[in-house]
């Protein structure tokens, strides 16, 4: 990697801040953690930089408190399950700056670790305030970032200290990078890209860059009933973007100048409720009733699909194929899921919902990578610089 990491810096005996992503997912009514994978995630570095004898002080953000205290927002739960999967006590702090803290930190042994309360408590984190970025700086002496979720934020915690602080990158954020950077910069081939989510608006950016790199481009998802339209078909009642459609009709005309197979759904499930607790019917693409939304794949587009990636080498996968909240509308995207878990190829899952089902169906480890990132992958894959990796020292 072109970044260096902690095994490019001696850390014994440093006091060492580690910028972590622990933004989990909370349950809405009784706030406990629903998935700690991206506490998981960082275990590696973590238990690095205690075997190296640094004073490991870590920091997160969680939710969106906007610069306020928020009870439910407190980082102690998700110290506590640090703890409980480090299996080492973790001290924690009752803010992130000041005196109090500073304390704390005098106290901390090598091989120690301290967690500081939620970033986002202050405004000046997300505001990337230079006088709250001194303020987290002068705690340590040496700054690592492992939170790869965040590095598309300019924030106080991500580029400001980064500034101050001799700055590296964590394990987590080496594999980040390495693996979706090879997959993008140099994929075994065949290479495909399998995009499915909501709107084409979120995605054009990660469409116009992966179109220049791959052999074959699956498009499914609401986002694919822009691209239908554009090919003439009527969609019933799926939101399409019209101001959109001209875009689709470039990047379907590019993929067919460039040579690039640009698969789109050959029968869909529609419904005449999204709500609706009732199975869906199959329909072919010309055959999409008016009155009905696309709310999944059908079958034959699923058999289409496995059968193109079946072929690939290198596979990256970003967004649902349907309405994959709902489990009658989730056959599509568990499917893919299920395929890509047993190919023999480079499998790397963009953050966010395509994760999140990977998690859920307990196939993770059967992946090449499962980014951490959501917004950050997607930046990522979009091609685009990302300030926490940028200021992260050079090798
Ligand atoms: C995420 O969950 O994508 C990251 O933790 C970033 O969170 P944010 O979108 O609130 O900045």
């Amino acid at each position: 990697m072109a970044k260096k990491t902690i095994k490019d810096i001696d850390v014994e005996g440093k006091k060492v801040l580690l910028r972590v992503d622990f933004n989990v997912p909370l349950d809405t009514k009784t706030n406990a953690i629903t998935d700690d994978s991206r506490i998981r995630a960082s275990l590696l570095t973590i238990k690095y930089l205690v075997d190296h004898k640094a004073k490991v002080i870590l920091c997160s953000h969680l939710g969106r408190p906007k610069g306020e205290v928020v009870e439910g927002l407190r980082i102690a739960p998700v110290a506590r399950r640090l703890s409980k999967l480090i299996g080492l006590p973790v001290t924690i702090t009752q803010d992130c700056i000041g005196i109090e803290v500073e304390k704390a930190i005098d106290k901390l042994k090598e091989g120690e670790l301290l967690f500081l309360e939620n970033l986002r408590f202050h405004p000046g984190e997300e505001a990337n305030d230079p006088i709250f970025a001194q303020k987290l700086a002068r705690l340590a002496d040496i700054y690592v970032n492992d939170a790869f979720g965040t590095a598309h934020r300019t924030h106080a915690s991500t580029v400001g200290i980064a500034k101050r602080l001799p700055a590296v990158a964590g394990f987590l954020m080496e594999k980040e990078l390495e693996v979706m950077g090879g997959a993008l910069s140099d994929p075994e081939r065949p290479f495909a890209s399998l995009v499915g989510g909501a709107k084409v608006s979120d995605k054009i950016g990660l469409l116009q860059n992966i179109l220049d790199k791959v052999d074959s481009l699956l498009i499914s998802g609401s986002m694919a009933a822009t691209f239908l339209k554009a090919k003439g078909y009527e969609v019933g009642h799926s939101q399409i973007e019209e101001d959109k459609l001209n875009l689709a009709k470039q990047l379907l005309d590019k993929a067919r100048n460039k040579g690039v197979s640009l698969l789109l759904p050959v029968d869909v499930i529609v419904t005449g409720n999204i709500q609706a607790q009732t199975q869906g019917k199959v329909v072919p693409i010309n055959k999409i009733p008016a009155n009905s939304y696309i709310a999944d794949v059908g079958p034959q587009t699923i058999e289409l699909f496995s059968q193109e990636l079946r072929k690939c080498r290198t596979v990256i996968w970003n967004g649902p194929l349907g309405i994959y909240e709902k489990p009658h509308f989730a056959k599509g995207t568990r499917s893919m899921a299920e395929l890509l878990s047993t190919l023999k190829a480079t499998t790397v899952i963009g953050g966010g919902s395509s994760a999140e089902v990977v998690q859920e169906m307990g196939l993770t480890d059967k992946m090449t990578h499962v980014s951490t990132g959501g917004g950050a992958s997607l930046r990522f894959m979009e091609g685009k610089t990302l300030p926490g990796v940028a200021i992260l020292l050079d090798k």
